[in-house]
């Protein structure tokens, strides 16, 4: 049984303040602190250049890409840590259509997210072999699927609204009409059971500052299945994903499996970050946190409907069609969630008109629900959003 009131205990959430929005960036797990200070000090400071072998940062990629693999269903060695997500998108694509040299479109749809989009488009520009962006809406996804696709690319889970794609299913129908999949897990690793192998997906990709509690601009991971893993060509053939990076020959021989998909110096301090806020999920059943994850937010709808009429619901109402996460819509939204973010509830704001808050067990209880509602209630009801100071537009929304 995953003992939740341990995991509570193992990150720092400020006095007064009720966090719903891990699914945007999760909050400090509190060993992450004194792993990088002890990081920067004993092996920055003391192995200063010998720490690269004394101190095993060369091999952190793999290691920690082994430990976010076993959260994701991916065998050992098929893992790799760096880079932002954007980058890992490109990687992924690009393989994954040379891997299907025959056909020109790439199937995704409009709940995608726009960087990934915009990936696409500025590799398929680049490319300048007739390829084609095809963008429907989420519900239009499995139809679309036919022998014309080279790649369908989809984020599992809507960032905007929580709903849920089904990433075996869709697979198999890609599989079935000759394309290949690349799955964006960057909503769905630590916030719901993904079993990429037995899915059959043939690359995924995901970040690791949001359910996995990595920290601002923590590193991204790539999964590439095992039956692609020498065939795949890394489109960024950096020298750490060179098959001997220190031999510095003139030419490219990329590295064996997923060693290939590295690409420049990994960032070191990160990882130290990342590979203690990893340590929370040991003991951790990854379907009792669905579990608990669905019972918080099922309450969180059902209080928030209830007590605010003017919030229209904006994801997918069964639990089971839906991510860690549950948004509303409000004409006034961001000027709502600003004045809940005043009071101690964060949440976040997607625009248009969304209002989205993240269910973590992790560190998220009834009693955090149950609060949360009464504040969103009267900033609600009583209008208390109504004021210039929490209309005004910040960079981050
Ligand atoms: C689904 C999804 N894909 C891609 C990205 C972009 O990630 P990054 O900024 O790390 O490149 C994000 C960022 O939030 C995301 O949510």
């Amino acid at each position: 049984m995953t003992d939740f009131k341990r995991t509570q205990s193992l990150f720092y959430i400020p006095d007064g303040v009720i966090y719903l929005d891990g699914n945007s960036l999760g909050p400090l797990p509190i060993a992450a602190a004194d792993r990088v200070h002890r990081m920067m000090s004993e092996q920055w400071g003391n192995e200063l250049i010998r720490g690269w072998n004394s101190a095993g940062w060369m091999v952190q990629p793999r290691r920690i890409g082994d430990r976010v693999g076993r959260l994701i269903g991916a065998p050992e060695g098929t893992v790799v840590i760096g880079d932002t997500l954007s980058i890992k998108v490109y990687q992924a694509l690009a393989a994954a259509l040379e891997l299907n040299p025959d056909r020109r479109v790439i199937l995704s749809d409009n709940g995608n997210f726009p960087s990934d989009l915009y990936i696409a488009e500025g590799l398929l520009k680049s490319l300048d072999r007739g390829y084609m962006l095809k963008i429907v809406a989420p519900e239009a996804v499995e139809d679309a699927i036919d022998e014309t696709i080279a790649v369908l690319m989809l984020t599992e889970v809507d960032y905007r609204t929580g709903r849920l794609h089904d990433m075996a299913a869709l697979t198999r129908k890609a599989h079935a009409a000759g394309a290949l999949t690349v799955w964006d897990l960057a909503h769905s690793a630590g916030a719901i059971p993904v079993d990429v192998l037995g899915a059959k997906a043939d690359f995924a990709v995901g970040c690791t500052y949001k359910y996995l509690n990595g920290g601002p601009g923590a590193p991204a991971f790539i999964y590439v299945a095992p039956e692609h893993a020498e065939m795949a060509r890394p489109a960024l053939s950096g020298w750490m994903g060179h098959q001997a990076p220190f031999a510095f020959d003139l030419d490219y021989r990329a590295g064996s499996g997923i060693e290939r998909m590295r690409v420049g110096t990994p960032p070191v301090i990160a990882m130290a970050a990342l590979d203690a806020a990893l340590d929370a999920w040991e003991g951790v059943d990854m379907h009792e946190v669905r579990k608990a994850s669905i019972a918080l937010a099922d309450l969180f709808i059902r209080e928030v409907e209830a007590r605010c009429p003017e919030l229209t619901l904006a994801s997918p109402r069964d639990g089971n069609k839906r991510g860690s996460q549950v948004s509303f819509r409000h004409a006034n939204g961001y000027a709502i969630m600003q004045a809940l973010i005043s009071r101690g509830v964060i949440g976040d704001f997607r625009a248009p008109d969304a209002i989205r808050f993240g269910f973590t067990p992790l560190y998220i209880g009834e009693t955090e629900v149950r609060a949360a509602v009464d504040a969103i209630e009267d900033v609600v009801v009583n209008r208390r959003w109504d004021s210039a100071e929490y209309r005004k537009m910040a960079l981050v929304t």
